[in-house]
């Protein structure tokens, strides 16, 4: 996924595109590019590698103009380099294209264009848009962009600035993100908030099949048939200094820190005393009848999410769970209906294969309810409910308070099915809220006591190159997220097990020295996993352990432990994550490697 800008007003552009394309950098940073439509002709400026390059670049000889697009890249077609960088041209230079998604069909019609005379400079799929442009164009650029709706397979949000109609800036929206930040007397294009979050807390969410001329003192927005649009204003309650690091070294620590802030927002006024109220996305406890299974899709660390809320959901609601990550779930044909409650988990509301699940599964019947972070959002939108997280902004990829507002959420949705199910009296519900209501302080203790102990075991994963993170039921569910942050951030080859599990084969990969981070939070279990812990240590293995306060008996058979404060153990997920993110985070930082730009990721993938 890339990350895309535009900007048309009386303000110099390229300081504008450039500061865009910072905020969006989390989405692509394999190379980045602008074109500034100067007095006399349209300026492209393009760089394989990290934006500073580019502005470096951009700030040695700054193109004058008012208006202009730019690019920051997650490379799928064409290696990172400055020929493969945005933004692309045709043959003329006429049309000047910036673009986030993939051009299924651009093979096709670069062979076709080629066989015309066009010669291509990029072995990417959107130079294909440029000269389809030019063959297409015929003195009207509305039915140009018609045109491109008409040939185009695949996603795809563009920018394009043309020589022909040098005023104007055409947006155009097909399964990609794409919004337009109004100003006054100048406006904004993004494929996302926080890029412009600076200058307008307006925007116009574009939908599919939708585009837009631009010009600095108005917006008209069209449909795919070429008639305007009226769209509503869209305002976002977030402010600039929430994309900001606000002082700490990365943004992922400052999100680390950020999580009781976070929970204390999800739970808000959802849950109460005895009581969880979740009327905003029309559910209640009686709702659960309506459905004989729960089915849910996510990616990455979203499906983690999912995984513990499968074993909580039926532990409590004893109503089945299924969990499919998108890109499995949009091709099994899976058994889905009316009587499926499907719940789609997404921070970004982007994410291409979540959101083709959510897709197929409202195409089969089933309700869908959304959990995400961002307003607006593809995913938000096309739900039948949402329950948004409200864990802000969340800007480093590896993604931390996002999750354990997922994890939160998941808790508030298995306590009201088992209450409409039944299947707990309401004392146990009351018990169980009480517990949940803990967790804002909890996670705070626990990011103050945890803190050290991360850093100085950092160095255990040093000089290795793999890791195992064990556990069992939910501890086993946290380990894959624990084991997930290690390997995006410090590309550690780290492992998540079932604890019972080693001894079927993995355990042949322990010796002297490989970690093994085991998580003993399941108390039910504890006498289990503390066999397999012994397991380990046979073989070698140093063990940082995991439990609650008052397991100190833990000591005599790991090397390490953190104890976190006691709570009910099916809730413990939102407060064991904190010291799992802490440790990668130390473990990335004696890397030296950039833990909020890992290599080869984005912060969420919105093309297949
Ligand atoms: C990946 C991100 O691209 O997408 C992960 O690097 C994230 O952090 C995953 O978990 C799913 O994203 P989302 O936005 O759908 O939760």
């Amino acid at each position: 996924m890339c990350g895309i800008v535009g900007y048309t007003g009386s303000r110099s552009v390229s300081p504008i595109l450039i500061e865009g394309l910072k905020r969006l950098e989390y989405r692509g940073y394999d190379s980045a590019g602008i074109a500034v439509k100067t007095e006399s002709r349209v300026e492209v400026i393009k760089k394989k590698g990290k934006l500073r390059e580019l502005e470096e670049l951009v700030q040695k000889d700054p193109p004058e103009g008012e208006m202009g697009i730019g690019h920051t890249r997650w490379a799928t077609h064409g290696v990172p380099s400055d020929r493969n960088s945005h933004p692309h041209t045709g043959c003329n230079g006429d049309f000047v294209v910036v673009h986030n998604g993939i051009i299924e069909s651009f093979q096709r019609i670069k062979d076709q264009l080629e066989e015309r005379g066009h010669i291509f400079s990029s072995e990417t799929d959107t130079e294909v848009i440029a000269h389809l442009l030019e063959e297409e164009y015929q003195g009207n650029m509305r039915e140009a962009i018609i045109q491109l709706f008409n040939i185009l397979e695949g996603s795809y949000a563009l920018l394009v600035l043309s020589r022909k109609e040098p005023d104007k800036l055409y947006a155009v929206r097909q399964d990609s993100p794409l919004i337009i930040g109004r100003g006054n007397g100048e406006n904004y294009i993004a494929s996302d908030i926080p890029a412009f979050l600076k200058y307008t807390n307006e925007f116009y969410l574009l939908d599919d099949e939708e585009f837009a001329e631009v010009q600095k003192d108005s917006i008209v927005i069209y449909d795919i048939m070429g008639e305007p649009l009226e769209k509503e204003i869209f305002e976002v309650n977030w402010d600039s200094e929430m994309v900001e690091k606000s002082g700490y070294q990365h943004f992922m620590l400052k999100e680390i820190h950020e999580q009781p802030d976070a929970l204390r927002r999800v739970l808000g006024d959802r849950i109460s005393p005895g009581n969880i109220n979740l009327e905003e996305i029309n559910l209640f406890p009686e709702s659960i009848k309506d459905y004989n299974k729960v089915q849910i899709i996510a990616c990455g660390t979203a499906s983690y999410a999912g995984i513990v809320a499968r074993y909580i959901i039926e532990e409590l609601a004893r109503i089945p769970v299924e969990l499919d990550t998108g890109s499995e779930f949009r091709y099994r044909n899976p058994l889905i209906d009316d009587k499926t409650l499907v719940i789609v988990v997404s921070q970004s509301g982007e994410t291409a294969d979540t959101l083709a699940g959510l897709r197929l599964a409202r195409k089969r019947g089933a309700r869908v309810i959304a959990l995400t972070n961002v307003v607006g959002s593809s995913i938000a939108r096309e739900a039948d409910d949402v329950l948004f997280l409200k864990a802000g902004p969340e800007i480093a990829v590896a993604s931390t308070k996002a999750y354990i507002t997922m994890l939160a959420a998941f808790y508030l949705l298995a306590i009201l099915f088992a209450k409409g199910r039944g299947t707990l009296d309401s004392r146990e519900v009351e018990k169980l809220i009480s517990e949940v209501l803990r967790l804002p302080e909890l996670s705070a203790e626990v990011l103050r006591s945890s803190k050290d102990k991360a850093r100085e075991l950092a160095g255990l994963f040093k000089e290795t190159k793999s890791s195992f993170y064990i556990g069992r039921n939910t501890d086993y569910a946290l380990s894959l997220e624990g084991a997930l942050k290690l390997k995006e951030i410090s590309y550690i080859h780290a492992e998540a097990y079932q604890a019972g599990e080693l001894k079927h084969g993995p355990l042949a990969l322990i010796e002297e020295g490989v970690p093994v981070v085991a998580l003993a939070s399941r108390l039910s279990l504890f006498d289990k996993i503390m066999s397999n812990i012994k397991e380990v240590k046979a073989r070698g293995g140093t063990v940082i352990a995991l439990t609650f306060n008052g397991k100190e008996e833990i000591n005599k058979s790991v090397d390490h432990v953190f104890f976190i404060p006691r709570i009910n153990e099916l809730f413990a997920g939102a407060v064991a994550i904190i010291p799992l993110q802490l440790l990668a985070y130390y473990t990335a930082l004696e890397y030296g490697y950039n833990v909020d730009q890992p290599r080869n990721l984005a912060k969420s993938v919105t093309v297949e």
